[in-house]
């Protein structure tokens, strides 16, 4: 047990064992057991970011054990075809035909997610997991509809909108499942609240990435706090480096140097799945608040310098519910 953990430990933090494909390959063989076939038959589940990537083999992930998956995603016809691209994948490993939804929403616009919320809430009685997966490293600054930077609206603002929007249905559902797929980018980042739009500082694609990233795994703790009674359990996580078109479209000359190393989307996705299916005191509510990769709870800092400045939560949580308007107690 102590060998294990030990190496764990060391693939983790020598960083390129743990967030390669020898991650998974390698941790399967002492990490917790699957979820149960079948354990989400009958549940509803909320995937973001479902046309591409890790969202769309979370989409598959949940949909193989039972779920009906709402797919959220920015545009009708890339959802139609990952969905298509999740139908015809099941049907070849011979799993019964999935429950899968469609449904455009984008969510760095704070008015769709509001709509969205709205619809969902009347077509829906209970969410059993919402999954974050929604991600952007634009070459660019550029603004939403409602004049915020677009990174931090994606990863931040509408996901915080999504889960306050969704609190009741997920509450309905007596066990339910926040994740929030963040990345180990963040840990290059303090959390630092201060000008979260970056409109006063030099921006950059990657540096607003790992800010809104680190930005994230805060949030899931606060959430996770404020949630813990209405038993919606809420996890940050990073997938590792996976082969995806956000790495290989966003950082290609990273995908290059990596792609012999590079895990699959599902093996990226593993443990997104395993956090919104699987029933282990851990999941449900014992380390409500942890940030995971390979199915274990890790550190949320790399280095002791990385620690989190004193006042800096309690300021974004400020930042971001003036941002979008509503008042989570
Ligand atoms: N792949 C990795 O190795 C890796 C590592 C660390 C973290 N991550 C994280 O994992 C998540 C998924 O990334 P990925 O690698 O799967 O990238 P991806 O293939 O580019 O997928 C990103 C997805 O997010 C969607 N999206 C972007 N902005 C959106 C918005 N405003 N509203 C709704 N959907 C939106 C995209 O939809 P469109 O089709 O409309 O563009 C796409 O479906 C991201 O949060 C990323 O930061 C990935």
């Amino acid at each position: 047990m102590r060998l294990t953990t030990t190496l764990d430990w060391l693939m983790d933090k020598t960083v390129v064992p743990g967030y390669s494909r020898l991650g998974p390959a390698v941790r399967r063989a002492w990490w917790p057991d699957d979820p149960e076939p079948g354990v989400l038959a009958g549940r509803h589940t909320v995937v973001t970011g479902a046309s591409s990537g890790l969202g769309t083999a979370t989409v598959a992930g949940l949909a193989r054990l039972g779920a009906t998956v709402h797919m959220v995603g920015r545009r009708q016809a890339t959802l139609d075809e990952a969905a298509d691209r999740v139908r015809a994948q099941l049907s070849a490993e011979g799993t019964p035909a999935p429950d899968l939804v469609t449904e455009v929403c984008d969510v760095s616009d704070l008015d769709a997610v509001r709509r969205y919320a709205a619809d969902l809430g009347g077509t829906t009685d209970a969410v059993h997991a919402l999954v974050h997966s929604a991600g952007v490293l634009p070459p660019e600054r550029t603004e939403t509809r409602q004049g915020h930077e677009l990174v931090y609206a994606t990863h931040v603002l509408g996901p915080f909108l999504l889960t306050s929007m969704l609190r009741p249905l997920l509450r309905a559902d007596g066990d339910a499942r926040v994740v929030w797929v963040s990345s180990g980018g963040m840990y290059t980042r303090s959390l630092d609240a201060s000008d979260p739009e970056a409109k006063d500082r030099e921006w950059s694609g990657t540096d607003a990435y790992a800010r809104t990233k680190r930005m994230q795994v805060a949030l899931a703790q606060m959430w996770a706090d404020r949630l813990r009674t209405d038993h919606v359990a809420v996890h940050s996580m990073h997938p590792g480096w996976a082969d995806t078109p956000g790495i290989t479209d966003a950082l290609p000359a990273f995908a290059r140097l990596t792609a012999p190393i590079l895990r699959t989307a599902e093996q990226g996705a593993d443990t997104v799945v395993w956090l919104a299916a699987a029933r282990p005191a851990s999941v449900t509510g014992g380390c409500s608040g942890a940030f995971w990769s390979d199915r274990h709870p890790r550190s949320t800092s790399f280095l002791p310098v990385r620690r989190e400045p004193p006042g800096e939560r309690a300021r974004l949580w400020a930042a971001v519910t003036d941002a979008v308007g509503v008042k989570p107690h």
